[in-house]
């Protein structure tokens, strides 16, 4: 079964089990201070997990767009993806385990849908802790549908529990599902550490909240989130060990083929292939979301993805311009389910161009760096190494990767210390984890006061740029912590302090009009017509919320909002600066009064 179709059976089951369908969100979060890029089915949905009305009702199911940036390093291989599709369902206060494990048991094994043999699957649960206890429901659950007792393991939380996706937030004990795709018989008795039982469908019980004390709160409402892999599942049922071997990648490796000049394709893929097609996927569907390649956040994780690929494509042999003949690939391949890639596709081929052209200029000033490097040490030296640390700053200056220093360094009769290399890369990775934790401080959408009011003030400072700039002033990200505010948005220019200024003040006499913040339901059109603005263009079939902030503001948004612009205090913006490419940044506070 092909992905599209996976996609839309999914879909189909569970809204004939009374879901209703939402569009994927963005890969940028909106209003998320805790991640860079939505990795889960469940992120956007973290407002309605925490007890938030969701516009559709309590039953949700979705096919959510992913980055996962963690294991950057590990693609190449069979599995690893950096972009994927997430199927999930999701119950708020609604239907719990019960429900939850039939539905999942009757798509995986009814002939209607998928129609798995009994005799491939097997299943985790939660064996309990400290902090929770063993879910016997589960268990039972599982075995009363027929799942043979030893084909359930029972787990400790390191593998059986999701969440919370920052530090603090929703989270629950999991149940996860297992196909085995071996071609010798299946082995009677469970093993988790056998690779060919392969993970394909994750059922999590949201009962807890972690808070800031790392305690384990019972949530008000009970929640099911579930996440199915679109591309691993879709390969599975084909019969495929790898995504990469699906018509997902198929037409993309074909296009590097041709770009290459074979006439066949080769038997085997190696891993630079992989990586190109892989990241280039990912940056199209990142570029599709407005983002362009830059030197901070995403816009640097997407210059990293793109500059990686045409590195590898370097080392396949290929010479020319090619970045664009395998994203227009991408967007042909996906345009239909995805429209917002085909209305950038001119955004995403523009800026790959010229991302491209800058880069080859990077690789050669890399290149004279690497020959002074070598100048310096003189002949007659017989062991000529060059250092860890150097091999590390060309790596992370110029982008050389450690195989491309090494293959330069032979051919000059040099050796590189590989040891030194990696203790220079783990001690800067372990900077970037530190980095990325602080990121993770207030909890993923945090609802704290001070959040939400710097929430509003957002919605103030978007409408106020485009009062003072234009209407070309379009959100390209936000960020909200407990102690400030930040906000991306389309314009070509810096920003002069005299109109930062103007902008504070209109934003403080709004504050000073103590105006209440008004929150409606209605259907996307209907909030067009009223002039609302956001992001959330393809989200809700149906019902949206709009936020008001008297005449000023009208802004579909999922909240939480302040109630009175007169909590605000102070507006303050602190910095002006370059996002990425045509993108400019705006750091604010509110200043207690
Ligand atoms: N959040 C869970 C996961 O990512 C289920 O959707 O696996």
């Amino acid at each position: 079964m092909n992905a599209a179709a996976l996609r839309n059976m999914y879909i189909s089951f569970f809204e004939s089990k009374g879901h209703k369908k939402i569009n994927s969100a963005p890969l940028v979060p909106e209003n998320d201070p805790t991640v860079l890029f939505t990795t889960a089915g469940m992120h956007p949905l973290v407002p309605y997990l925490n007890g938030a009305k969701h516009p559709l009702g309590n039953k949700i199911v979705g096919c959510q767009k992913c980055i996962r940036t963690g294991d950057i390093e590990e693609v190449g291989d069979a599995v690893h993806l950096t972009f994927f599709e997430m199927l999930g369902n999701w119950s708020f206060g609604d239907y719990f385990k019960r429900d939850a494990i039939e539905y999942s048991f009757e798509f995986l094994t009814s002939e209607k849908w998928l129609n798995i043999p009994l005799e491939q699957l097997a299943v985790t649960v939660f064996a309990g802790d400290d902090d929770a206890q063993f879910d016997q429901e589960a268990f039972d659950l599982w075995r009363k549908l027929g799942i043979n007792e030893n084909r359930i393991a029972k787990c400790a939380k390191k593998d059986n529990w999701w969440g919370p996706a920052g530090q603090t937030g929703p989270c629950g004990p999991d149940t996860e599902m297992f196909f085995w795709s071996g071609d010798a018989p299946v082995p009677e008795k469970f093993d988790t550490e056998d690779n060919l039982w392969v993970e394909i469908w994750n059922d999590v019980f949201m009962q807890y909240n972690k808070n800031e004390a790392g305690e384990y709160l019972t949530l008000e409402q009970n929640n099911v989130d579930t996440g199915m892999g679109l591309e691993r599942v879709s390969a599975l049922l084909q019969g495929k060990s790898s995504c990469y071997e699906t018509e997902l990648f198929i037409p993309l490796f074909a296009a590097l083929d041709q770009v290459r000049g074979f006439t066949e394709a080769p038997t085997a893929r190696q891993a630079s292939e992989r990586i190109i097609v892989d990241h280039l996927r990912a940056a199209v569907f990142i570029m599709a979301d407005g983002i362009a390649p830059g030197n901070i956040d995403q816009a640097y994780v997407l210059r990293r993805l793109i500059r990686r690929a045409i590195r590898e494509g370097r080392k396949v042999g290929i010479e020319q311009n090619f970045i664009t003949v395998i994203a227009q690939c991408v967007i042909d391949n996906y345009s239909e389910y995805y429209p917002e890639i085909e209305r950038q596709a001119q955004f995403i081929i523009t800026e790959l161009n010229t991302e491209e052209a800058q880069f080859a200029v990077t690789l050669e000033k890399g290149t004279r760096e690497f020959e002074k490097l070598i100048a310096k040490v003189p002949a007659h030296i017989e062991r000529k190494v060059i250092s860890g640390k150097k091999a590390f700053f060309l790596y992370e200056t110029y982008g050389f990767p450690l195989e491309l220093t090494e293959e330069m360094a032979t051919e000059h009769g040099f050796i590189v210390d590989r040891k030194g290399f990696d203790k220079a890369f783990k001690k800067h990775q372990e900077l970037s984890r530190k980095g990325a934790e602080q990121k993770f401080k207030g909890g993923l959408a945090d609802d704290s006061v001070a959040t939400a009011r710097l929430h509003t003030a957002t919605h103030l400072l978007h409408t106020a740029l485009k009062k003072q700039l234009g209407d070309h002033v379009a959100q390209r990200g936000s960020n909200i912590t407990a102690e400030r505010l930040r906000f991306d948005f389309s314009n070509d220019e810096k920003v002069p302090r005299e109109t930062l200024n103007k902008i504070e003040n209109m934003i403080n006499q709004v504050i000073d009009q103590k105006l209440p913040i008004e929150c409606e339901e209605m259907s996307v059109d209907e909030a067009k017509a009223a002039g609302a603005i956001g992001l959330f263009g393809d989200r809700y079939d149906e019902k949206v919320k709009v936020y008001s902030i008297g005449n000023f503001s009208k802004e579909i948004c999922g909240g939480p909002h302040a109630d009175n612009t007169g909590e605000l205090g102070r507006f303050k913006i602190k910095k002006e600066e370059s996002s990425s490419r045509g993108v400019r940044r705006i750091k604010a506070i509110l200043i207690e009064e």
